[in-house]
């Protein structure tokens, strides 16, 4: 499975390096796919069993685009992996469709693994279920959906750092809805945590997930993978 951790504009350098130190000791032995997303002045190489990826990136190799990193500072970490359309580029920093979608295309062009976040307001997930699949759809436009490396996130924006998740029935339809939409792997976000883990992962159509608060402590995050050592057995 995908477990991954978003560490939005949480630590700094020294403290995302002893994480990586801590967590890599910790889960040595895990079979999982593991993916951290660092803010970007902590950008490192990855590890053996850890991969590191960016939160974000401007769409160019470098250039006059103050306040940006573009694939010049990537590639001094050899970083492959990026997150995108993420909820809070989506509404606090602006990103329309075509941003995302032109993000997208140039970084699917540079192979990169792209972790693709899309998710619905409570208003939307309040309408029932055939507006929130049409919402969901309208987050795909300009996606290519042919390119192989792409794992989808699910993250409905009412969950995100509010303690609150839908239920398991609710997430298990939509992540179908997805999967059947994009025959690609897809995993869930928001408030995801060692006490929901288990009956996530659980889920007949859920691939992994994406963990943003629970995951800054190195602990907890390690006892997650680890819940997902023991469920790998029996799934
Ligand atoms: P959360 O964030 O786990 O704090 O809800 C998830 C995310 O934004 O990716």
């Amino acid at each position: 499975m995908i477990i991954s951790a978003n560490f939005k504009t949480y630590k700094n350098r020294k403290e995302t390096k002893d994480y990586l130190m801590k967590l890599e000791e910790n889960i040595s032995k895990s079979s999982q796919q593991i993916i951290i997303f660092p803010p970007i002045t902590s950008l490192r190489e990855s590890t053996e069993n850890i991969i590191v990826g960016t939160q974000n990136c401007y769409p160019v190799q470098n250039g006059a685009f103050t306040g940006e990193i573009g694939l010049s500072q990537l590639d001094e970490f050899h970083i492959k992996t990026i997150l995108i359309g993420h909820s809070e580029r989506r509404t606090v920093l602006n990103e329309n469709q075509i941003d995302i979608s032109s993000k997208f295309d140039f970084f699917s062009k540079e192979d990169f693994k792209i972790i693709y976040c899309i998710g619905e307001t409570l208003e939307t997930r309040q309408k029932g279920e055939t507006e929130l699949f049409k919402f969901l759809e309208s987050q795909f436009i300009g996606i290519n959906l042919e390119y192989k490396n792409i794992i989808i996130a699910y993250e409905p924006i009412w969950a995100i750092g509010t303690g609150i998740t839908p239920t398991p029935e609710e997430i298990n339809s939509t992540l179908k809805w997805i999967k059947y939409f994009t025959k690609r792997d897809v995993i869930y976000g928001g408030s995801v945590k060692t006490s929901n883990i288990e009956d996530i992962l659980s889920l007949e159509y859920c691939d992994g997930v994406l963990v943003g608060s629970a995951s800054l402590n190195v602990d907890d995050f390690s006892e997650m993978i680890q819940i997902a050592d023991n469920l790998e057995t029996t799934k």
